[in-house]
């Protein structure tokens, strides 16, 4: 595999400075692009030319990436640090039969699959009620993965949201708890607390504080609470009902949830048909990325390009630009799904990486992002890979000319990154405004783009629940096979440890219950300043 790296990095060197526009022949558009189930995604403007992917598909191959695919949804402990399975997608395909520990898993997933649909059916239809009568307003309570999917999948599903108000509470700010319970109706609420562990702090503590409002108006608040987690003996400490309680596995990893029962929320919001349509889209790309050969597998090339970009051209972020506005908090949600999976410095085998981890991921959605920080993008002096993302349709059918407006915006940037415009091209622009001598000379060089700035494009027809489900299982098996070929482990995050630990050692310090001793002077001097 070393000899791969090396030859990929040598290719680098060589190709790394021609144009990316010198690239298209004809058939470059089509050769560069793949297709599946609907979705194509475009990888055409970027310095990746046949050779570069023959040796980058050579690298996943050498990787074992194939294996480790198959070894993953057989629920082999892939997940070595904890010595676990990795078998979220077990939550999207249900049918037959798996074993785990000389367990057959899916009649368990099944069934509370099943417990999930009838209980969203009765809080839908009403039969399910609150104290003041069928509940309107559904609030998740959970931090990271028992959050971010649900809270981004139900904006961007919202077209099809037929149910109950869904509102997300997560940060441990009492600031985000009381803005969401503020103008909701206690009686006609439903808690969810989300959480795997059912021990996360923020989680807990915004529980409690919703368990306190509910119960000044309403008798039996906890008959207004349902939990989802794999702690079932800390939800029945808890006083939830178990007959409210969704569990899974621990071989769900947290930012790998929301297909099953931290999906609750969505389910409740778009219903069971919706929901299982999100999940149906998870299962096509599940079969794509295990039978498409890898030059022809989405997944496989999403990661390529990202590992082309990260690892051998040194870009150290990417840009996540949806042009879809109901895509809002993809970026929010991929930051979770990438950067805990595959921000790590240590291999598999305990050795120091000798590549760098995954890259920095963010993003906004566009055009709004045109108007905040394209300005870099464009001209700045760091080569920021772009990752559009744009659908055919819209479902506002009134507004068609907006989206076209959209999708043209999309294209548009592409089109500039990868083209820029050159000082000829802007000296002729700025000497038609009249400008003359070293004046034009000057501005002409503000109004230049270097371009050759790669992007991609992932296009698709209407961001449906089922559209919803491929992309998300999209980017979960892209990390997948970036963290296969940097050799780590993908489905830990100790990184999330220290700072959890010393939060609880600070916590007393805070309140002058201790003196924090052996803490450094700026932490103490912060402490004294924020103690007032
Ligand atoms: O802080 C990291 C983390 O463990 C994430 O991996 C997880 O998604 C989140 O916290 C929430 O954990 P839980 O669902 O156990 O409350």
């Amino acid at each position: 595999m070393q000899s791969v790296w090396q030859e990929l990095l040598k290719h680098h060197g060589e190709i790394a400075d021609r144009p990316i526009l010198s690239l298209f022949d004809g058939g470059r558009a089509a050769d560069f692009s793949v297709q599946a189930d609907g979705m194509l995604f475009d990888y055409s403007k970027t310095n990746i030319d046949a050779e570069t992917r023959r040796l980058l598909v050579q690298l996943a191959e050498t990787a074992g990436v194939a294996a480790k695919r198959e070894a993953m949804f057989a629920g082999d402990k892939i997940n070595e640090t904890e010595g676990r399975a990795v078998l979220h997608t077990a939550l999207r395909n249900m049918a037959g039969s798996l074993v785990v520990d000389g367990r057959d898993v899916l009649p368990d997933v099944r069934a509370t699959h099943a417990r999930m649909q009838a209980f969203a059916r009765d809080v839908r239809s009403g039969v399910f009620k609150g104290q003041g009568g069928a509940i309107t307003d559904v609030v998740n309570i959970g931090i990271g993965g028992s959050d971010l999917g649900p809270a981004m999948a139900c904006i961007a599903l919202s077209p099809y949201a037929d149910g109950p108000r869904t509102h997300f509470v997560s940060n441990v700010d009492g600031a985000h708890v009381a803005d969401v319970l503020r103008g909701l109706n206690p009686e006609t609420t439903l808690v969810i607390v989300a959480s795997k562990t059912f021990t996360t702090i923020e989680t807990m503590t915004n529980a409690d504080t919703a368990k306190a409002w509910m119960a000044k108006v309403v008798k039996d608040p906890a008959a207004q609470f349902a939990a989802v987690s794999t702690a079932g003996d800390k939800t029945a400490a808890y006083g939830i009902d178990p007959a409210r309680v969704f569990g899974f596995e621990d071989w769900v990893g947290g930012r790998y949830s929301m297909w099953g029962p931290i999906g609750l929320s969505l389910m409740l919001a778009i219903g069971s048909e919706g929901f299982d349509q999100f999940l149906a889209g998870g299962a096509a790309m599940d079969a794509h990325f295990r039978s498409a050969p890898f030059d022809q597998n989405l997944p496989v090339l999403l990661a390529l390009v990202g590992v082309w970009h990260n690892q051998v051209c040194d870009y150290a972020t990417r840009a996540v630009l949806p042009y879809d506005q109901r895509l809002a908090r993809l970026p929010a949600y991929l930051q979770q799904l990438e950067m805990e999976s595959n921000g790590k410095g240590v291999a598999m085998d305990g050795s120091d990486l000798s590549c760098h981890s995954g890259p920095v991921v963010w993003g906004e959605p566009g055009t709004n992002g045109q108007h905040a920080f394209y300005q870099l993008i464009h001209q700045g002096t760091r080569v920021i890979p772009c990752e559009f993302l744009v659908a055919r349709n819209g479902h506002e059918a009134e507004l068609k000319h907006q989206h076209t407006l959209l999708v043209s915006n999309c294209l548009a940037q592409a089109e500039a990154l990868m083209r820029g415009r050159s000082l000829a091209e802007a000296t002729a622009i700025m000497a038609k405004k009249g400008l003359t001598g070293a004046e034009l000379d000057r501005q002409a060089r503000h109004r230049v783009f270097k371009g050759n700035r790669p992007s991609t494009v992932l296009a698709y027809d209407k961001l449906t629940p089922f559209v919803l489900g491929q992309i998300i299982a999209l980017y979960e098996h892209r990390v997948f096979v970036e963290g296969v070929i940097l050799g780590i482990n993908s489905y830990d995050q100790w990184g999330v440890e220290l700072g959890k630990e010393l939060a609880l050692a600070l916590q007393p310090v805070l309140e002058g219950k201790s003196d924090g001793a052996g803490k450094d002077g700026s932490t103490l001097a912060l402490v004294k300043f924020l103690q007032g």
